[in-house]
């Protein structure tokens, strides 16, 4: 029972603000009328609410329902025993929570209606075992982001671009309890002594947190909500994020076994782009991928994944990326895939792409393919190897064939601006050439931009290994002009370059 109490407080029970930004507890305050409006608000549960809107005949209804609500919540905290849910699964407990409900609806002669006394069960579930006012924006599809700033404000990203969310928390404890349940998942407690933390939900999604004293004004969390179907290559084409021609190269190259090494930003992409290439990777290969947290979806049958261990709290244990690099190549892989390469490992993943793992696929964070390799060279130099400049440039030349650039523009798309090729080296700099690149041309009436994807004009060298393998690629799509956007053909990508060799 004083667990249950601690977890849910005397708390209102929808962390939900109304349009004004008033909290839920204020506005229950205020008049109940205001609180039906602002869950209204929340596009997950705008269906039901239309219903339940339609079930009330007047106002005075709708608040005496609603007041009904607020009271069996609070009261519901004295009634049920915690211990006897422990261990149940959630429709057991969701059955068991809705008979306590049943009992103290009639023991208090009130009234809810079927929508209400769901969305209360559920409410208090959420608090229980789940995460709390988070699951709101976890269910609903539209999110790929949430970003908590303390427990007074959770923005969320739709469509490429933040917006304020209605959902907020209790308390500093309240989020504080939330945030330890995330952790606790993988294993892992945040407190001041250990005041950051990568965890994973358990659909997958990848969660950061940054609690005080190292946040200043109170607890971070970063959520990447996982995406329940990848974005295949046809559907970025359909989202304009590349053209059609540009995708199918791509795919050929990555069947062809042409490293690809994928930059970009913050959440720019690259992380779905890995996704949606590795599609047209031939199922008889076995590939190893290696990430801090796991969170690629690849699309074979024959994948190990392996994740990296953060030390303990004795700082002892930690396993790191460079440790995987190594391990995994005595796993005998035909590729390795780097969730994100970003330190000392940068060489060890050279080295296995020099040595019969090409095709090995990595992400990286910059903001042009020039800048990439920069970024290549200072991680591998940051590996204290002995190694010459010139050596480290003529590892990254001979390993990486293909550089695409994933870009998150001003008004939220994302598209891929840029695939550049590296040739080879001339004395000790690293040549390239850009293959494709988007402009921007203009800003629309929404002040969204207007751009276009075109062909330099220039051959790959790499089109040899494409071509050798009878992997087909499209008429023209290496003259100089505008190339097309939007879906072209019936067939998808991977049906076009054939399923296995
Ligand atoms: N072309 C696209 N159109 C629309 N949404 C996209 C597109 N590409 C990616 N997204 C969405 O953008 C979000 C960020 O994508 P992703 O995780 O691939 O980025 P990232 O570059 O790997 O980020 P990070 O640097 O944080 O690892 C995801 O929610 C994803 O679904
Ligand atoms: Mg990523």
């Amino acid at each position: 029972m004083g667990r249950f109490s601690k977890i849910l407080g005397a708390e209102s029970p929808n962390y939900v603000r109304d349009k004004q930004g008033h909290d839920g507890a204020e506005t229950v305050a205020d008049g109940p009328e205001s609180l039906i409006e602002s869950v209204k608000d929340t596009p997950a549960l705008a269906k039901k609410d239309r219903r339940k809107n339609e079930a009330f005949s007047s106002p005075e209804d709708r608040a005496q329902a609603l007041e009904s609500q607020i009271y069996l919540h609070g009261k519901l905290l004295d009634e049920i025993d915690l211990s006897t849910l422990e261990g149940l699964s959630e429709s057991e407990m969701r059955r068991h929570v809705s008979v306590v409900i049943r009992d103290l609806i009639a023991k208090e002669n009130r009234t809810l209606n079927r929508d209400q006394f769901n969305e209360l069960v559920s409410g208090i579930i959420n608090e229980m075992v789940g995460l709390g006012p988070l699951e709101v924006l976890l269910q609903d599809d539209s999110v790929s982001d949430i970003l908590i700033n303390t427990h007074k404000q959770v923005y969320v990203e739709r469509g490429g671009e933040l917006e304020l969310s209605n959902v907020y928390f209790a308390s500093e404890e309240h989020l504080m309890r939330i945030i330890n349940r995330i952790v606790a998942t993988v294993g892992r407690r945040v407190d001041e002594s250990q005041p950051l933390a990568d965890a994973r939900l358990l659909d997958g999604s990848r969660v950061n947190v940054a609690i005080p004293p190292l946040a200043v004004d109170g607890p971070l969390v970063s959520i990447r909500k996982f995406s329940k179907k990848p974005f295949t290559l046809d559907k970025l084409v359909e989202f304009d994020a590349v053209p059609d021609g540009v995708a199918q190269f791509l795919a050929a190259a990555c069947r062809a076994r042409v490293t690809i090494l994928i930059s970009g930003g913050t959440g720019s992409g690259k992380t779905t782009l890995l996704n949606a290439l590795s599609q047209s990777i031939s199922h008889k290969e076995r590939l190893i991928t290696i990430e801090d947290a796991a969170e690629l979806q690849l699309q074979q049958p024959h994948v190990a994944r392996m994740e990296t261990r953060p030390p303990n709290i004795e700082g002892k244990g930690e396993i790191r990326q460079r440790e995987l690099v190594k391990n995994a190549l005595r796993m005998r892989p035909d590729r390795v895939v780097l969730g994100e390469v970003r330190g000392e490992e940068a060489f060890d993943m050279l080295q296995a792409m020099n040595t019969g793992h090409e095709g090995s696929m990595a992400t990286l964070h910059a903001n042009t393919p020039r800048d990439a390799i920069t970024r290549l060279e200072q991680m591998v130099a940051m590996g204290d190897m002995k190694i010459t400049p010139e050596a480290v440039a003529g590892q990254i030349a001979s390993a990486i064939g293909i550089i695409v650039q994933a870009q998150r523009l001003s008004d939220g798309q994302r598209k891929i601006t840029s695939v550049a090729e590296i040739t080879g080296m001339e004395g000790a700099v690293i040549q390239m050439q850009e293959l494709f690149n988007y402009t921007r041309t203009g800003t629309g009436p929404e002040n969204e931009v207007i751009g276009e994807f075109r062909a330099t004009g220039i051959r790959p060298k790499c089109l040899h290994e494409i071509t050798t393998r009878n992997i087909p690629i499209p008429e023209g799509i290496f003259e100089p002009k505008v190339l097309p956007i939007g879906r072209i053909y019936e067939e998808t990508i991977a049906e076009r370059i054939g399923h296995d060799e």
